[in-house]
Order: structure tokens, then sequence, then C-alpha cells
């Protein structure tokens, strides 16, 4: 009963049911360029090539010393990839370019206020800086190999300095992303153990300066209530030798790395020689229990995936403009704007700011002031765009060859606008589909080998081979149209190794579902649950439906339902609070909060801000409820369990079903009157 219920409120359950497309075949002028063109890499990634098949990645890498075992599965289902090899992630993507590329642009850096310039940061002064900021974080903050420490960065490029100083030196990082609320921050603070928060003082944000430095005051006082002390904040300034935040320093704690680092000039520092299975950073996802979960990634695998599948998904050549406008406090932004474009000595675009601001033709005039060749966004801000600038593109005279969207499945029509008009007809679109867990694409078309479908992610990228199952583990297969929970047959470099620090819910979540023998030590018993609904159609393409879990879809971010009922409970009045999932033209989905009152408790429109108030207080923005629904009663089984499917349904303003069954079947119209008017 319980499972029934949570997938009938799921995101997968109120998806919308698109036509299969046509083909859209990509040009022949893509094609001669394209890193990828032999069909044989297919054949070459088979299930009977694995996992040999995956050197061919390994090898984009320099090694310091070579592995000797490919995957060992002897701790199954925590699969250890190119065992005794040995490798650095930052040398990898910034040393190894110096011989060639040095005085090539590694990062652009684009600042939300039009009037401010371009940064231009060669490959050698992300050297000399990477390594200044090592120097500091060795000797000054003390952090060594194995200790994790906190990012709380906006989307700047002391973003990825930070994160390849770490990776230098096999510091753990664990960025959380910007827009996060310090209470967020601290939880993860927490949970990583971290004595180090490295974060900005401000940033812009749809044309403010916002304070940063508050929400690290607030993260450390809250993580110290719960056992963890940070000894150390260290704060990067937005403007070089001025602080921008009104909040103060704390004597002994908070630090300017800007005035620090000066200690360090030309300093450098040796990249430490990495066993390729020990860990490179930690990112933290929604699930579905509360707590947020810490995925960690591995530094060899993770590396190797990430830099294969951006020079054959995402057709990277050291010559291109890339900019993906993900943030890189997400998991894409770790893998397709630091790690796999610098892994290839690509240019990568960082922008700072919000795409529709100061007006929606801002992207337009960053890609043809940069001339980025190679774009990279999500559906929510594709619609974004099409709604509030249909006609911008054309008026800017940029070229791109090659256009990614990851995050949510992307309507046809969406698809299409982003096609004919932000690629002008000329780019191919990949439709890239995977997860935090993931580390990378798991299908995609490899683009100018197989022709796009709009509104589908393709099939399993070279190496990937999924599997749809149905609740009792049969295969539903290809053509047969019918949704089924999609999963991954065998492991991959990029997946993480495990939750930090909870292995079991690992094994739990991710591959008990499946797993026939749970003593096996072979990686074909441990199937990998994604989540998510899917259908494989004739082709082996896959459509994505969504979750199919208590997680929601947010603009392509994900937040657990628990996270924010569990918030809104804490609001003194709230006695019972619900989340579902409901539509939304822009962001794909957001969150419906419905709640009850303690006895005596009065509802208001003021009572209703407040609870919306506290989820975005300690969340975040991004959680902010679309409704707060007051209603005198929850709907519920007489057992006495909240019946989330027919809030869904009333939000969804679906056919709401039998409902006679509830306890109190009433209360469906009352709440019906109030959702629908
Ligand atoms: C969804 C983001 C449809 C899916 C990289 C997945 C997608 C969740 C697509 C992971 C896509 C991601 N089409 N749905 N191309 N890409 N999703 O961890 O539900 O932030 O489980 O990783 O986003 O979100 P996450």
């Amino acid at each position: 009963m319980a499972d029934k219920e949570i997938v009938e409120t799921s995101e997968a359950e109120i998806a919308v049911h698109w036509q299969e497309e046509d083909y859209i075949y990509p040009s022949t002028k893509f094609i001669a360029q394209a890193n990828m063109t032999d069909e044989g890499i297919y054949e070459r990634f088979s299930l009977d090539n694995f996992p040999e098949c995956f050197k061919e990645y390994a090898d984009l890498l320099e090694w310091f010393k070579y592995w000797e075992k490919t995957l060992d599965t002897s701790d199954a289902p925590c699969w250890k990839w190119f065992v005794g090899g040995r490798i650095n992630a930052c040398y990898n993507c910034v040393d190894r370019h110096l011989e060639k590329n040095k005085n090539k642009t590694a990062i652009h850096f684009v600042p939300e206020p039009e009037n401010e310039p371009i940064q231009h940061i060669t490959y050698q002064e992300l050297y000399v800086k990477v390594n200044e900021l090592a120097g500091l974080l060795r000797d000054f903050a003390g952090l060594k190999k194995g200790d994790t420490v906190t990012l709380h960065l906006p989307m700047v490029a002391e973003l990825p300095i930070t994160m390849l100083a770490c990776a230098r030196l096999g510091i753990i990082h664990s960025e959380v992303f910007g827009g996060f609320s310090g209470k967020a921050c601290s939880d993860r603070i927490v949970d990583s153990g971290s004595k180090v928060l490295i974060t900005m003082d401000a940033y812009y944000r749809n044309g403010k300066l916002l304070n940063h430095k508050k929400n690290a005051d607030e993260a450390v006082e809250e993580a110290k209530k719960e056992g963890q002390k940070v000894d150390k904040v260290l704060i990067w300034q937005r403007y070089p030798g001025k602080s921008s935040s009104q909040t103060p320093m704390v004597d002994g704690r908070d630090y300017f790395i800007n005035d620090l680092i000066k200690e360090y000039h030309a300093n450098i520092v040796e990249p430490v020689s990495m066993p390729a299975e020990d860990p490179l950073f930690l990112m933290y996802t929604s699930g579905t229990t509360g707590k947020p979960k810490g995925c960690q990634h591995s530094t060899g695998g993770y590396l190797a995936y990430v830099t294969g599948t951006s020079k054959y998904i995402q057709d990277i050549h050291p010559e291109d403009v890339y900019w993906c406008m993900a943030d890189i406090g997400w998991i894409t932004g770790h893998s397709y704007i630091v790690y796999g474009p610098l892994a290839l000595a690509a240019s990568t675009v960082i922008y700072e700011g919000v795409p529709t601001y100061p007006d929606p033709g801002r992207p337009w005039r960053i890609a043809e002031e940069l001339d980025v060749n190679i774009f990279h966004t999500a559906p929510t801000a594709i619609r974004a765009l099409r709604k509030y600038g249909p006609d911008e593109p054309e008026k800017y005279n940029y070229h791109f060859k090659h256009m990614t969207t990851v995050g949510e499945p992307i309507e046809p029509e969406v698809w299409k606008w982003y096609y004919n008009v932000v690629g002008k007809g000329e780019a191919v679109i990949v439709d890239t589909w995977w997860q935090t867990e993931n580390g990378g694409f798991l299908c995609s078309t490899v683009p100018a080998l197989k022709p796009m479908r709009p509104g589908s992610a393709g099939p399993g990228v070279p190496g990937i081979h999924p599997i749809i199952f149905d609740e009792d583990g049969k295969q539903i297969k290809r053509g047969e149209g019918k949704a089924g929970n999609i999963c991954i047959q065998n492991p991959w470099p990029g997946a993480f190794q495990t939750i930090w620090r909870d292995r079991d819910r690992y094994v739990e979540q991710y591959y008990e579902k499946y797993c026939t023998n749970k003593d096996s030590k072979d990686w074909r018993d441990w199937p990998y649950l994604a989540g998510d609904a899917a259908v494989e159609a004739d082709d082996g393409y896959y459509r994505i439906l969504g979750r199919i879990d208590d997680v929601i879809n947010v603009s392509g971010h994900r937040l657990g339902t628990k996270e924010i009922e569990s918030v809104a409970l804490l609001v003194d009045e709230v006695a019972e609070a619900a989340v579902i999932p409901v539509a939304d033209d822009i962001k794909g989905k957001v969150p419906d909060l419905y709640v009850a009152l303690k006895p005596g408790k009065k509802a208001s429109p003021e009572l209703a801000d407040k609870i919306s108030n506290a989820v975005c207080d300690s969340i975040g923005k991004i959680a902010k409820p679309k409704n707060v629904w007051i209603v005198s009663d929850m709907p519920k089984t007489r057992s006495g369990k909240i019946m989330r499917r027919v809030l869904a349904a009333l939000s969804n303003k679906k056919d709401v079903g039998d409902v006679t069954t509830l306890a109190n079947p009433h209360i469906v119209d009352e709440i019906k009157e109030m959702v629908q008017k």
C-alpha cells in the first residue's frame, strides 16, 4: 500500500504523454568535424567488452601510474575502478595543458552586471591561482589529503579555482549550491564533517548584490549546535581588496582569502598522487527520506567518465568555446563546466547571474561576444527564454554547432524552439538523461552517429546498458509501449561509490530492489535503480517520464518532499503537512504544500506567508511552494494516512478517482473548491 501511494503521486504519474516525434538528422557539416563518427563505438562498448572498454576513456587522461585492475567488484555494489592507478584531477585539468595551451583561455567569467568586463583566465593564470590557493589551504588552513571541506560559492571563477586547489591536494570538496540557505549549508557541513567553510562575501543575482557572508555565519552557528565546529571561514571577495558584505568578520575565525593569498605569491604545490578510487568530491542531493545524501565521487573513474563523455557526447575540441549555463553547485556544473571541459583544454564560460537579466537577449549577447559554439542548458531556462524573448536569438550573430538539454523532460514544442530559433537549425541537440549519482550521462544520442528525436533522450550512451523493469522485476521490452522503472545493468566509471558514511542507505536505495543475490560479487546481479519512470520505443530510444519516488524536480533541481514537509511542521501552528508536485509552465514541476493546523489555530494569508517563508529560509528560494493551502483536514485513509494521490490530482486539475473509501470523503470537495476556484 505504501509503495502504491508513492507511485501514484509521483511526477511520472502526472507526466504528459507526448507523441513519438520524427527523427532529425545532424548536418554533414557537424559530422565532418565531430570527435566520434565511428559506429564501431557501440560494439567496442558492448557488454561483451565490459569493463575493459572503459580503458578508452581512461586513456584520455595522464596517469602517474597505470592501473592494474579495471573493475574491482569484491565489495559489490561499491564498485572500484582503475584500481592500482594513480592520478591527480587538478594536474589533468590544468598542468598538462601548459605545454601547448598556456596562453589559451581556460575560463571566461561573465559578471552579471553588463558594465563589468568579462574576465579571461588563461591556463597559465589558472595554474598560478590554483597553486597559490593550494598553498594557503595546506599551510594556513591545515588541510590535507582525505579531509573534507565545504564550499558555499556562487557562480564565479573562484569556485573552480577552489575545487581544483582542493583536488590538487586530495582534499574532498563538497560544494553547496550558492542559492541554498545557511541552514541547508549547515546540514551539509555537519554530514560531511567539514572544519573549514569556503565562501564569498557577496554576488549578483537579478541585479542585486546579495549579502552571502551572512549565510556563512548562520551555517557555522547551526553546525555548532549539531556538534560540528567550523574553525575557519575563508572568504573570497567579490571585489578583491574590498568587503562587499555588511556582516562583520569574526575574529580568529573569518579570513579574506584575497588578503592571505598575497603570502603565497607564485607558490607551487606538487599535485598529490591520488589512488584512482579515492574520493574527489561529495555532491549532496535529495532522496526519498528527509536528509540529503552525500554522493561520493571517485577521482580516476569519475574524471575518465566525464572526460570521455565531454569529448564524444558534448563534442568538445580544445578550440571550442563551451558554455554550460547550469550552476556549478549542481552535478552538471561539476562534470560539464569544470572537470570535463578543462580536462579537454577547452575554454569554459561561467556566467554569474540569471539568464533573463537584464533582458532575455542576455545569453545571446554573451554567446556573440565570446563566440560560444557549444551551448548547454536545462528546459526550465529554455522555457523562460522562449516565453520572455522568443525572437531574441535571431537578433544576435552567434552560431552554435552543438546544444545540450539536461535535467528534466523537454516538451517537443520547446525542443523545436530550441532547435530552430536558438540553434538556428544548425546545431545538433543532445538530450542527456542522468543524475547526481551517475557522474555523467546515461542516455543520449552520440550526436554524429544517431538522429535526434524531440522529447526522447535517446539510447544508452556507449558503455551504458539500460533495462526497464516492472514492479515485480519483470523486464518490460523495447516497443511494448509500457512505462516502468529504468535501471542500468552494468556499473560504469562515473558512478558514485557510496553515500558518504551511509553504505546501507546506498545499497538499499539503489541496488536492493532488483538484486537477486545479495551476497553476489558479480556486477550482473546488481542492476542500478535510477528512480525514474521511462518507456523504451522500438528503436531503443528512452523517453524519461519523471521521478517515481518522493522527489520533485523543480527547474531541473531535486527537492525531497519530505524535506519541505518537515520544515512546514516546524511552524508552530502546523499539525500536518503534505507536499506534492504540480505541473508548471516554466519550471516543469513545483511543490504545492498542503497544511492542516493544530486545534484552535486560525488560517490566514499571513500564516500561509509565514509557512512559505519558513521553507525558503530553511532550504532556499528554490523550494518556495507554489501555494500554501491551509485545509481544515487532510484527505485520509481509514488507517489515518494522508492520501497524497488525491491532493496531487486536485492540484493538477485531474480526476481524483474513487475517494469513497477515504475516512473523510467530504473533505475532497471542500479542498477542490479552494484549489480549483
Ligand atoms: C531528471 C541532473 C528527463 C530525472 C543531471 C533524474 C531528466 C533527475 C533528464 C536527476 C532528461 C535529468 N530528461 N529527465 N534529459 N535529466 N532528469 O540529480 O528525473 O539533479 O532522476 O541530476 O533529473 O537530477 P539531478
